[in-house]
C-alpha cells in the first residue's frame, strides 16, 4: 500500500523514541487510520519495518491524535510539533483502540483510555500503558517508524542486541501430552492456540479473535473461546461456529518434534 513506501534515500530523518519534535518547518509524524469494529487487533505491535512511512504529520491534530489502523499504531501530538506514537493495540484484552478524544485515547471494548502524552492508563481495565512506539520525521513532514519496536513509556529503546554466537536449544511450547484429544491449549505469551482434534493431530491458530481483536482465553466443549462477546471457533479448523466474529482464526504452523510441540 501507499503507506508503506520506504523512506530510504530520504533526507535529514530525525529518530526518537515514542516522541518526535518537529524543528522549524518539518512536520511530524504517526500512523494508523480509523479502524472497522471487524478491525482484528492483533497484538505484536513493532511488527511494521523500519523506515515504513505511517502519514502525514498535518494528519495528527495538535491536543489529539489519529489511529493509524493498518499499522496498529497511535499517532498524538500533546503540543504543538511533539508527536508521540504508541501501539493502538489495549492492553486489557487485545482490542484496536479506535479513537482519541479529550486528550485519551480510547478502547471500544470495555472503556479503557489512555493519556495522549505517553500512554499511561487514565481509566481501567487496562493494567498497563500503551507501549510508545519509536518513530522519525523526513524533511517531507512524513512520519515514519524508527526501530519498529515498542519502548514502554519511561523507558529507553533496547540496545542494538548482537546475535549469540551459538543458537541456544529450542525449547519446545508444550510436550503433545498437555493438548487433550478434542480440545486445545491457549498460549497467552505466543498469542498462539494449538489444538489437537483427533489424536495425533495437532493443528496451530491465532489467539487474536477476528471480531474485535480480543485474545481468546479458553478450549472448551469442541471451540476455542472468545472472552470478549463470545465468538468460538471450531478447534479442527478455526471456522466460526458461533459469533459476532465472521472470519475463521488464522491458521499458525506448528510442528510436532519427538513429543515437542513447536512454531514451525
Ligand atoms: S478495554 Fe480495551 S480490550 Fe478491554
Ligand atoms: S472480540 Fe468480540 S467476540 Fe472476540
Amino acid at each position: 500500500m501507499a503507506d508503506d513506501t520506504r523512506a530510504r534515500g530520504v533526507p535529514r530523518r530525525t529518530a526518537v523514541t515514542g516522541a518526535v519534535v518537529i524543528a522549524g518547518a518539518a512536520a511530524g509524524c504517526a500512523r494508523y487510520a480509523e479502524p472497522s469494529a471487524e478491525t482484528p487487533a492483533e497484538s505484536g505491535a513493532g511488527a511494521v519495518e523500519e523506515g515504513t512511512v505511517i502519514g502525514a504529520a498535518s494528519d495528527v491534530p495538535v491536543g489529539g491524535g489519529k489511529v493509524f489502523a493498518d499499522k496498529k499504531m497511535v499517532v498524538t501530538q500533546p503540543k504543538k510539533g511533539e508527536f508521540k506514537a504508541f501501539s493502538s493495540v489495549c492492553t486489557h484484552q487485545g482490542c484496536a483502540v479506535n479513537k482519541v478524544a479529550d486528550g485519551t485515547i480510547d478502547c471500544p471494548c470495555h472503556g479503557s483510555k489512555f493519556a495522549i502524552k505517553d500512554g499511561s492508563v487514565k481509566a481501567g481495565p487496562a493494567p498497563k500503558p500503551l507501549p510508545a512506539m519509536e518513530v522519525s520525521v523526513n524533511a517531507d513532514g512524513k512520519i515514519t517508524t524508527g526501530s519498529g519496536k515498542g519502548v514502554a513509556p519511561g523507558e529507553k529503546p533496547p540496545a542494538e542486541e548482537k546475535p549469540p554466537a551459538e543458537k541456544p536449544p529450542v525449547k519446545g511450547l508444550a510436550s503433545t501430552k498437555d493438548i487433550p484429544v478434542g480440545g486445545g491449549k491457549v498460549f497467552e505469551k505466543e498469542q498462539l492456540v494449538v489444538t489437537q482434534p483427533s489424536k495425533g493431530e495437532f493443528k496451530g491458530f491465532s489467539a487474536i479473535c477476528t471480531h474485535q481483536g480480543c485474545s481468546v482465553t479458553q478450549v472448551k466443549g469442541g471451540t476455542i473461546n472468545c472472552p470478549c462477546h463470545g465468538s468460538k471457533f471450531e478447534v479442527t479448523d478455526g471456522s466460526v461456529r458461533s459469533g459476532p466474529a465472521k472470519k475463521p482464526l488464522p491458521y499458525r504452523s506448528v510442528k510436532v518434534d519427538g513429543d515437542q510441540i513447536r512454531l514451525a
